[in-house]
């Protein structure tokens, strides 16, 4: 059996998975790839107590892997995207493939990273980027590969499920349960990027130019974290049949009243859908995405979005198969995304003023005759249905109550002007909440 040499770059929770898992299932692995994978030097600041290296070579200097003629593919799993980027692309100009875990290197710079790498014939791999052990790229890539796919929206942080998930079910507090992420590994570096947003929209941008045919636009997708959802809106989002996930939704718009042009809307930000959907039901740190193709109808992947074994498990799905194209001329192997790389179309981003959605709104209003309907004459002055409203008994000695409403479909900022003018109302005190609504159906 012929042999694949691989260099291991990183030997943190991923790193030591990969170790692991391919000394366990070597015999699998290798029958699967057809050749005999073999870990030929690991590039580590530090050991790692997780994983026993064995007679594999060491050096603390990662470039090292990037240099070792010996080795085919360089797994890259050190993170960030100053030195990783630099690793790459030395890998690259080395002539080796490369793996890699890094969704920021990706989402960030991936378009200079796959045209260098096509310029020098060999394949950047990158599964376990998104959605951890889900093999999400790949049937975006590959599986749904005769769909016009119009939209796709899924849980990709698996930090920020558990949160939610956590002070729904169990009233914890935010901050214990980020602390508990990050000692499960869960949680990046800095804790922020998964609280904020910012890991998921890293993973949108690439799922949303694997489906379609894009180049990567990270700076394009809005973003909004769940370090401001309230107990409260969790409650009221429950009464009304709906559960806040925070979901990356990457859909075409058409041509409609307020847009001049469609385009494609990329949007990470709190969610509320229908508790019905399976998709509603995924908790913990689990990731879903659920993606609508034309042909297909919807389809939804499960599974867990990060952890040592799991995100092994797409690196080195990515190693087999790279194992098995090494000997492929370089057109006759799947491209970076998905389509040809002069296939690819410069779609208009919108920005989030121009999306269309559905919206909960969270008021607190003076329990006095007119103040309902005031709001809801401005909602409709603007055109803007409503679907649901509650108002709840003011507490002992208060004077203002809890309004929520929930509306139709309607462009943002025909929303947010309504909104505008409804906050400036005298009857209203505080801050108006508003998270919008998804029925993904
Ligand atoms: N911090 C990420 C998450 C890790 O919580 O989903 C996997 O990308």
């Amino acid at each position: 059996m012929n042999s694949v040499k691989i260099g291991i770059c990183g030997l943190g929770t991923v790193g030591s998975g990969a170790v692991n898992v391919l000394g366990r299932n070597a015999d699998e692995i290798n029958a699967r790839a057809g050749c005999e994978i073999v870990i030929s030097q690991i590039g580590a600041r530090r050991d790692n107590p997780a994983c026993d290296l064995g007679d594999i070579s060491v050096s603390r200097d990662i470039f090292d892997v990037a240099e070792n003629p010996e080795i085919d593919i360089l797994v890259e799993l050190i993170g960030g995207t100053t030195v990783a980027k630099e690793l790459v692309l030395k890998a690259i100009a080395n002539g080796k493939h490369v793996v890699t875990a890094n969704k920021a290197l990706i989402a960030e710079f991936g378009n200079e990273i796959f045209a260098a790498a096509t310029e020098k014939g060999v394949t950047v791999a990158y599964e376990a980027a998104v959605a951890g052990g889900i093999p999400i790229i790949k049937a975006l890539r590959e599986g749904l590969s005769a769909n016009h796919i119009e939209w796709l929206a899924g849980i990709i942080n698996g930090t920020g499920n558990f949160i939610l998930t956590e002070m729904r079910d169990k009233g914890r507090d935010f901050a214990d349960v980020l602390k508990e992420a990050q000692e499960l590994g869960y949680a990046e570096a800095d804790p922020t990027f998964d609280v904020e947003g910012i890991d998921a929209a890293h993973k949108l941008v690439i799922l949303a130019s694997l489906a379609f045919g894009m180049p990567l636009q990270f700076d394009k997708v809005f973003t909004e974290g769940i370090s401001k959802i309230a107990p409260q809106d969790v409650t009221y989002a429950q009464e009304l049949g709906y559960r806040i996930k925070h979901l990356g939704i990457a859909s075409r718009s058409s041509e409609n009243s307020d847009t001049s042009n469609g385009g494609i809307a990329l949007r990470v930000h709190p969610t509320l859908i229908p508790e019905k959907r399976l998709i509603a039901n995924v908790d913990g740190v689990m990731n879903a995405v659920l993606v609508n193709g034309d042909a297909v109808g919807p389809t939804l992947y499960y599974g867990p979005g990060a952890g040592a074994e799991p995100t092994a498990s797409s690196v080195i799905a990515d190693v087999v198969d790279l194992a098995r194209t090494l000997t492929a001329a370089p057109e006759h192997r799947v491209p970076h995304l998905g389509f040809q790389a002069d296939k690819l179309n410069d779609l208009d981003i919108l920005p989030i003023s121009e999306v269309e959605t559905a919206y909960y709104l969270r008021l607190s209003a003076l329990d006095a005759p007119g103040v309902l309907s005031k709001v809801t004459q401005i909602l409709s002055d603007a055109k803007i249905s409503v679907e649901a409203v509650i108002q709840k008994e003011p507490g002992a000695g208060e004077d203002h109550v809890p309004l929520i409403i929930l509306t139709d479909r309607v462009i943002e900022k025909s929303l947010d002007s309504a909104v505008t003018q409804i906050q400036q109302m005298d009857s209203i005190e505080g801050e108006i909440t508003k998270i919008r609504v998804e029925s993904l159906g």
